[in-house]
């Protein structure tokens, strides 16, 4: 039989209910190696307007952060960082930021997520807008790395580029996103 909590408002819940919970958390986050596979799998299909997927564009990605010698947590950084395009249209890369937070440096976190801004720097001229603008976290001790990320970004829509398939990235994906991660939940701020 399944079990189930007692309550119907959390407020009422009990000790039990919520150690039955976090078991259930626990085996649920078991899967998400492989419901990030799924979710990437799903870019091949979209991408309108660009010359390859955007499966095709991530995969690249991974693979010139690979061929530049970047470690395995930026490389999925690089896999994933587009991952958000088809939910948060507007700020994807806050949404793949907040997927890789509890698995990968603080450094891998943020060049994910400010890499929709700093790839500005390669279009936003052309649109009436400030090119410039990564320029505001000048000095930052990342702020290299995420330009030189997203130079493995903004050259990554060529077809024929030979790139990787997503079979060579999968073992990196399961060993990443299967470690024990940081939860935020039972972090004091500022700790
Ligand atoms: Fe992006
Ligand atoms: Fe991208």
């Amino acid at each position: 039989m399944t079990r189930v909590v007692s309550f119907r408002h959390m407020a009422d819940g009990t000790r039990e209910d919520y150690l039955l919970l976090e078991e259930l958390e626990r085996e649920f986050a078991a899967g998400l190696p492989e419901r990030v596979l799924a979710a990437l799998r799903r870019l091949d299909h979209s991408f309108e307007g660009y010359r390859i997927t955007r499966l095709v564009h991530s995969l690249q990605t991974a693979t010139r952060a690979e061929a530049a010698g970047a470690d395995e947590e930026l490389v999925l950084g690089a896999l994933l960082h587009d991952v958000g395009d088809e939910l948060a249209p507007f700020n994807h890369a806050e949404l793949a930021a907040g997927i890789l937070r509890p698995y990968v440096r603080p450094e891998v976190t943020w060049i994910v997520e400010q890499h929709g801004l700093f790839q500005t720097y390669h279009y936003a001229h052309h649109l009436g807008g400030d090119r410039h603008q990564r320029e505001r976290h000048k000095g930052h001790p990342w702020y290299d790395a995420c330009v030189a990320f997203c130079e493995w970004d903004q050259a990554s829509f060529d077809p024929d580029y030979p790139t990787r398939p997503l079979a060579h990235f999968e073992p990196l994906v399961r060993r990443i996103l299967s470690r024990e991660a940081y939860d935020p939940r039972w972090i004091a701020p500022g700790t």
